[in-house]
């Protein structure tokens, strides 16, 4: 089938590669002229494992192309909008981008084809676009809502193997249509693909914002209960690894951390608060679960420097970081919980020596300050430190051997604290290091 995408984003990229790796066609259009010429070279714009190789592949065997130009779309029997929907600043998500690239596909795409929105949105907007096309005449264009549930890091990997699909359309024949998008990956999938067809808008925009609320409530709870438990001397593991076996909780999002980031749990918690006031209806959860992150790195942050300042004197010492990005297997830094951190460092005239293995540049064009030097090697970025602080659970951290952090770093008892909880703490802790693990 030939397929349109407008936005090759960490979602349209995402999604192209995979359906023309499925078999079908892909034209994807793009206004920045930079990425489609990175694009249409078999160079990725964005940081995804695997992207490399299937974005070559696909290039080279021409499941693929790249244009600015809108009218490459002309002859696609379906486009999917993954245009950016930011918050705008008082909260509420800008849609600006969906309804411009609507306009813009309407001057090109025949009556025949389907439009699917694909980017997250309040509950209540593709109703407003239906109504925008109706306005517009184009009472018999299809109009679709598929939304995406992939994790930064594993976004291919979630797409060619999804737990389950939501397709929706006001007509059987528009889901039955994106039934037949899907048909290759649901036929490869080993496990079974739950697929769930709806005719409601609205239902299908309130599952995408409630699975990230919810999981975003999971783990800020799991936050919360690993503070107790440091403060209480308990420890957060063992909790988890009883309330797990509980199979009404689950094994998975229940590691504490210093707290989620990310481009869409912080966005997409903000729009549910702003659905609820758009519906009158109370949505103090969700609200909270935003507060209590956003105090959560404060938090964070703040455990460190009391730590420190109850054993050393804390200005001017030099504070090693491994990790930037809001979790490992992405470049992104998006809300990420270092930058909370790394500026709180900055107000005591901290010396900050940071490395991530793939989030360096993105933190330095969002976090440029003289206390910050950035390295490419881990070792480089310990080198001549009194403290480590770990804050992304990237295996390269867990691998490292603590005794030449040790020989790298100031003193015979330098501190660490794990905020993921992934070092070999027993190591560490024989070596001599004052080792800090949140939740225990
Ligand atoms: C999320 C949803 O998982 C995905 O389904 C949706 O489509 C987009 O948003 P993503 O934001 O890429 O994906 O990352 P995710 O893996 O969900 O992690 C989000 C944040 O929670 C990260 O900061 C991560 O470090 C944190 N997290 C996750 C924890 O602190 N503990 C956990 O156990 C899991």
């Amino acid at each position: 089938m030939k397929i349109g995408m407008i936005g090759t984003g960490y979602v349209g990229l995402v999604s192209s590669v995979c359906l023309a790796n499925s078999g079908h066609s892909l034209v994807c259009i793009d206004k920045r002229p930079q990425i489609i010429d990175s694009l249409s070279k078999g160079i990725p714009t964005i940081y995804e494992k695997d992207m490399d190789s299937m974005l070559a592949t696909c290039v080279k065997e021409n499941s693929i192309s790249f244009s600015t130009d809108i009218s490459s779309l002309s002859d696609c029997e379906i486009v999917f909008l993954a245009v950016g929907t930011p918050s705008l600043p008082n909260g509420h998500a800008d849609l600006s981008q969906v309804f411009s690239a609507i306009d813009s596909l309407l001057t090109v795409l025949n009556e025949q084809a389907m439009i699917v929105v694909r980017s997250t949105v309040p509950v209540g907007t593709v109703k407003r676009v239906r109504q925008y096309l109706d306005e517009k005449g184009k009472e018999k264009q299809m109009l679709g809502f598929c939304p995406e549930f992939l994790r930064e890091g594993v976004a291919i990997s979630d797409f060619l193997n999804p737990q389950y699909l939501v397709f929706a359309c006001g007509y059987k024949e528009g889901q039955d249509l994106l039934h037949q998008v899907y048909q290759p990956i649901i036929d490869a999938t080993d496990n079974k693909v739950r697929v769930v067809k709806t005719y409601s808008f609205e239902t299908a925009e309130l599952i995408k914002y409630t699975i990230n609320s919810f999981l975003a409530t999971k783990i800020t709870f799991m936050n919360q209960i690993a503070q107790l438990a440091q403060a209480s001397d308990a420890d957060v593991g063992t909790v988890i690894q009883a309330i797990s076996a509980d199979r009404r909780i689950g094994e998975l999002f229940l590691n504490p951390g210093p707290g989620f980031g990310g481009s869409c749990f912080p966005k997409d918690t903000i729009a549910l608060v702003k659905c609820g006031i758009t519906y009158g209806v109370d949505m103090s959860v969700v609200e909270e679960v935003n507060h209590s992150n956003k105090r959560h790195k404060e938090y964070i942050a703040s455990w460190i420097l009391e730590t420190l300042e109850k054993n050393i004197q804390v200005e001017g010492k030099k504070i090693a970081i491994w990790g930037l990005a809001f979790k490992a297997g992405t470049d992104d830094i998006r809300d990420s919980a270092a930058i909370t951190i790394v500026e709180s460092f900055f107000q005591c005239n901290i010396e900050v020596h940071a490395h991530d293995p793939k989030g360096n540049e993105n933190f330095h064009t969002r976090v440029n300050n003289s206390h910050l030097q950035l390295y490419d090697d881990p070792f480089d970025a310990v080198k001549d430190t009194d403290v480590l602080v770990v804050l992304t659970e990237w295996q390269v951290f867990r691998d490292i051997s603590p005794q030449e952090v040790l020989n790298l770093m100031n003193g015979d008892n330098p501190f660490v604290f794990d905020t993921r909880g992934i070092l070999p703490h027993d190591k560490y802790k024989e070596l001599g290091f004052q080792l800090y693990k949140f939740g225990l």
